[in-house]
Protein backbone atom coordinates (compact mmCIF):
# COMPACT_ATOMS: atom_id res chain seq x y z
CA UNK A 1 0.00 0.00 0.00
CA UNK A 2 0.99 3.42 -0.71
CA UNK A 3 1.36 5.73 1.99
CA UNK A 4 1.33 9.51 1.39
CA UNK A 5 3.55 11.80 2.00
CA UNK A 6 3.92 15.59 1.54
CA UNK A 7 6.87 17.27 1.44
CA UNK A 8 8.10 21.09 2.24
CA UNK A 9 11.21 21.89 2.06
CA UNK A 10 12.79 25.34 1.87
CA UNK A 11 15.27 27.96 3.97
CA UNK A 12 15.81 28.86 7.33
CA UNK A 13 12.51 30.31 9.41
CA UNK A 14 10.23 30.16 5.38
CA UNK A 15 7.58 28.94 7.65
CA UNK A 16 8.05 25.03 6.94
CA UNK A 17 7.95 23.67 10.61
CA UNK A 18 4.60 25.89 11.95
CA UNK A 19 2.70 25.44 8.32
CA UNK A 20 3.66 21.76 7.91
CA UNK A 21 2.51 20.48 11.84
CA UNK A 22 -0.64 22.44 11.14
CA UNK A 23 -1.05 20.73 7.41
CA UNK A 24 -0.48 17.34 9.36
CA UNK A 25 -2.61 17.98 12.13
CA UNK A 26 -5.70 19.08 9.61
CA UNK A 27 -4.96 15.87 7.52
CA UNK A 28 -4.40 13.73 10.90
CA UNK A 29 -1.42 12.76 10.13
CA UNK A 30 2.41 11.83 11.25
CA UNK A 31 4.82 14.98 11.13
CA UNK A 32 8.61 14.91 10.73
CA UNK A 33 10.20 17.71 11.48
CA UNK A 34 13.70 16.43 10.03
CA UNK A 35 16.22 19.66 10.89
CA UNK A 36 15.22 18.72 14.63
CA UNK A 37 17.31 15.02 14.11
CA UNK A 38 20.38 17.28 13.09
CA UNK A 39 20.08 19.35 15.94
CA UNK A 40 19.62 16.62 18.23
CA UNK A 41 22.75 14.73 16.46
CA UNK A 42 24.56 18.28 16.97
CA UNK A 43 24.11 18.18 20.34
CA UNK A 44 24.60 15.05 21.08
CA UNK A 45 28.01 15.16 19.77
CA UNK A 46 28.85 19.01 21.77
CA UNK A 47 27.78 16.77 25.02
CA UNK A 48 29.95 13.90 23.83
CA UNK A 49 33.11 15.92 23.43
CA UNK A 50 33.15 15.36 19.36
CA UNK A 51 34.14 18.15 17.67
CA UNK A 52 32.11 18.94 14.33
CA UNK A 53 34.09 18.50 11.30
CA UNK A 54 35.56 15.46 8.94
CA UNK A 55 37.96 14.51 12.11
CA UNK A 56 34.61 13.92 13.97
CA UNK A 57 32.77 12.29 11.07
CA UNK A 58 32.29 8.70 11.46
CA UNK A 59 32.02 8.99 15.34
CA UNK A 60 28.77 11.02 15.19
CA UNK A 61 27.63 9.34 12.25
CA UNK A 62 27.48 6.27 14.87
CA UNK A 63 25.90 8.56 17.31
CA UNK A 64 23.37 9.53 14.86
CA UNK A 65 22.32 5.97 14.22
CA UNK A 66 21.98 4.36 17.55
CA UNK A 67 19.79 8.32 18.29
CA UNK A 68 18.18 7.79 21.64
CA UNK A 69 15.33 10.06 20.20
CA UNK A 70 11.84 10.36 21.22
CA UNK A 71 8.84 12.78 19.67
CA UNK A 72 6.19 13.43 22.57
CA UNK A 73 4.08 15.92 21.22
CA UNK A 74 5.74 19.16 21.56
CA UNK A 75 8.50 17.65 23.67
CA UNK A 76 11.72 16.38 22.42
CA UNK A 77 13.69 13.82 24.24
CA UNK A 78 17.22 12.96 23.82
CA UNK A 79 17.56 9.66 26.37
CA UNK A 80 16.71 10.87 29.97
CA UNK A 81 17.06 14.42 28.75
CA UNK A 82 14.32 17.24 27.82
CA UNK A 83 15.99 18.73 25.11
CA UNK A 84 12.96 21.05 23.48
CA UNK A 85 14.37 24.22 23.81
CA UNK A 86 18.01 23.09 23.69
CA UNK A 87 18.21 22.41 20.39
CA UNK A 88 16.06 25.96 19.63
CA UNK A 89 18.75 28.12 19.61
CA UNK A 90 20.71 29.78 16.96
CA UNK A 91 23.94 27.88 17.66
CA UNK A 92 21.78 24.49 17.81
CA UNK A 93 21.36 25.63 14.56
CA UNK A 94 24.05 26.65 13.23
CA UNK A 95 25.60 23.51 14.80
CA UNK A 96 22.92 21.51 13.10
CA UNK A 97 24.21 23.23 9.65
CA UNK A 98 27.29 21.94 10.34
CA UNK A 99 26.55 18.25 11.10
CA UNK A 100 24.50 17.88 8.06
CA UNK A 101 26.94 18.70 5.76
CA UNK A 102 28.82 15.34 6.41
CA UNK A 103 27.83 12.68 4.06
CA UNK A 104 28.22 9.49 6.58
CA UNK A 105 25.70 11.63 9.35
CA UNK A 106 23.15 12.66 6.31
CA UNK A 107 22.95 8.39 5.46
CA UNK A 108 23.14 7.34 8.72
CA UNK A 109 19.73 9.69 9.45
CA UNK A 110 17.80 7.83 6.47
CA UNK A 111 16.13 5.02 8.31
CA UNK A 112 15.44 6.71 10.98
CA UNK A 113 13.54 9.69 8.96
CA UNK A 114 11.89 6.50 6.22
CA UNK A 115 10.21 5.24 9.43
CA UNK A 116 8.20 8.07 10.23
CA UNK A 117 6.51 7.25 7.06
CA UNK A 118 3.31 5.44 8.62
CA UNK A 119 -0.42 5.13 8.33
CA UNK A 120 -2.74 7.18 7.67
CA UNK A 121 0.04 9.51 6.37
CA UNK A 122 3.22 11.77 6.61
CA UNK A 123 3.95 15.41 6.69
CA UNK A 124 7.86 15.73 6.98
CA UNK A 125 9.31 19.02 6.68
CA UNK A 126 13.31 19.71 5.71
CA UNK A 127 15.60 20.58 3.11
CA UNK A 128 15.65 17.34 1.31
CA UNK A 129 12.58 15.73 2.08
CA UNK A 130 11.31 15.98 -1.69
CA UNK A 131 14.85 15.76 -3.33
CA UNK A 132 16.12 12.88 -1.38
CA UNK A 133 14.14 11.26 1.58
CA UNK A 134 10.72 10.71 -0.46
CA UNK A 135 11.93 11.19 -3.99
CA UNK A 136 8.43 9.31 -4.86
CA UNK A 137 6.15 11.37 -2.88
CA UNK A 138 3.03 12.86 -4.53
CA UNK A 139 3.26 16.58 -3.20
CA UNK A 140 6.11 18.76 -2.67
CA UNK A 141 6.03 22.15 -1.45
CA UNK A 142 8.67 24.26 -1.86
CA UNK A 143 7.82 27.23 1.16
CA UNK A 144 10.51 30.68 1.02
CA UNK A 145 10.07 34.29 2.30
CA UNK A 146 12.46 37.34 1.64
CA UNK A 147 15.24 37.19 3.91
CA UNK A 148 13.78 40.10 5.54
CA UNK A 149 10.90 38.24 6.35
CA UNK A 150 12.43 35.70 7.79
CA UNK A 151 14.48 37.48 9.82
CA UNK A 152 11.69 39.35 11.71
CA UNK A 153 9.83 36.40 12.06
CA UNK A 154 12.40 34.49 13.91
CA UNK A 155 12.96 37.73 15.71
CA UNK A 156 9.35 37.32 16.88
CA UNK A 157 9.22 33.97 17.59
CA UNK A 158 12.11 34.10 19.71
CA UNK A 159 11.02 37.36 21.33
CA UNK A 160 8.06 35.48 22.47
CA UNK A 161 9.69 32.96 24.04
CA UNK A 162 11.27 35.90 26.09
CA UNK A 163 14.81 35.18 24.47
CA UNK A 164 16.69 38.41 23.20
CA UNK A 165 18.01 38.64 19.65
CA UNK A 166 18.86 41.40 16.99
CA UNK A 167 17.12 41.36 13.98
CA UNK A 168 20.27 42.15 12.09
CA UNK A 169 22.17 39.40 13.51
CA UNK A 170 19.40 36.80 12.66
CA UNK A 171 19.44 38.09 9.33
CA UNK A 172 23.52 37.67 9.19
CA UNK A 173 22.81 34.24 10.56
CA UNK A 174 19.86 33.13 8.81
CA UNK A 175 21.87 34.27 5.41
CA UNK A 176 25.52 32.29 6.62
CA UNK A 177 23.17 29.09 7.17
CA UNK A 178 21.12 29.12 3.89
CA UNK A 179 24.76 29.27 2.26
CA UNK A 180 25.90 26.38 3.83
CA UNK A 181 23.00 24.75 3.34
CA UNK A 182 22.85 25.27 -0.44
CA UNK A 183 26.28 24.88 -1.23
CA UNK A 184 26.97 21.77 0.53
CA UNK A 185 27.74 18.74 -1.97
CA UNK A 186 25.37 16.12 -0.22
CA UNK A 187 21.76 17.06 -0.57
CA UNK A 188 21.66 20.54 -0.89
CA UNK A 189 18.89 22.83 0.10
CA UNK A 190 17.16 23.08 -3.73
CA UNK A 191 13.87 22.94 -4.81
CA UNK A 192 12.84 19.26 -6.11
CA UNK A 193 12.59 19.02 -10.20
CA UNK A 194 8.83 18.56 -9.48
CA UNK A 195 8.14 21.11 -6.53
CA UNK A 196 5.60 23.69 -6.30
CA UNK A 197 6.56 26.62 -5.12
CA UNK A 198 5.27 29.00 -2.87
CA UNK A 199 6.18 32.42 -1.74
CA UNK A 200 5.17 33.35 1.51
CA UNK A 201 6.60 36.95 2.34
CA UNK A 202 2.61 37.92 1.96
CA UNK A 203 0.64 34.99 2.92
CA UNK A 204 -0.28 34.32 6.92
CA UNK A 205 0.18 30.69 8.26
CA UNK A 206 -3.59 30.17 7.45
CA UNK A 207 -3.13 30.78 4.09
CA UNK A 208 0.04 28.97 3.56
CA UNK A 209 -1.54 25.84 5.11
CA UNK A 210 -4.46 26.14 3.03
CA UNK A 211 -2.29 26.48 -0.14
CA UNK A 212 -0.62 23.39 0.74
CA UNK A 213 -4.18 21.63 1.74
CA UNK A 214 -5.87 23.29 -1.94
CA UNK A 215 -3.08 21.59 -3.88
CA UNK A 216 -3.18 18.01 -1.67
CA UNK A 217 -7.33 17.96 -2.57
CA UNK A 218 -6.74 18.36 -5.93
CA UNK A 219 -4.37 15.94 -5.83
CA UNK A 220 -7.04 13.31 -4.88
O1 LIG B 1 14.94 23.23 9.84
P1 LIG B 1 15.97 23.56 10.89
O2 LIG B 1 16.36 24.98 10.95
O3 LIG B 1 15.59 23.01 12.23
O4 LIG B 1 17.26 22.72 10.45
C1 LIG B 1 18.50 22.90 11.06
C2 LIG B 1 19.61 22.58 10.07
O5 LIG B 1 19.59 21.18 9.78
C3 LIG B 1 19.48 23.27 8.72
O6 LIG B 1 20.14 24.52 8.68
C4 LIG B 1 20.13 22.29 7.76
O7 LIG B 1 21.52 22.50 7.68
C5 LIG B 1 19.92 20.95 8.42
N1 LIG B 1 18.88 20.18 7.78
C6 LIG B 1 19.22 19.42 6.68
N2 LIG B 1 18.31 18.60 6.09
C7 LIG B 1 17.05 18.57 6.54
C8 LIG B 1 16.66 19.37 7.65
C9 LIG B 1 17.60 20.18 8.24
O8 LIG B 1 20.36 19.45 6.25
N3 LIG B 1 16.20 17.75 5.95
Amino acid sequence: ALIPVICIDGPTASGKGTVAASVARQLGYHFLDSGALYRITALAATRAGIAIDQAGEQRIADLARGLPVRFEGERIWLGQDDVTEAIRTEEAGMNASRVSALPAVRMALVALQHGFRRLPGLVADGRDMGTVIFPAAPLKVFLTASVECRAERRHKQLISKGISANIFDLRAQLEARDARDQSRAVAPLKPAQDALLLESSALTVEQAVAQVLDWWQARQ
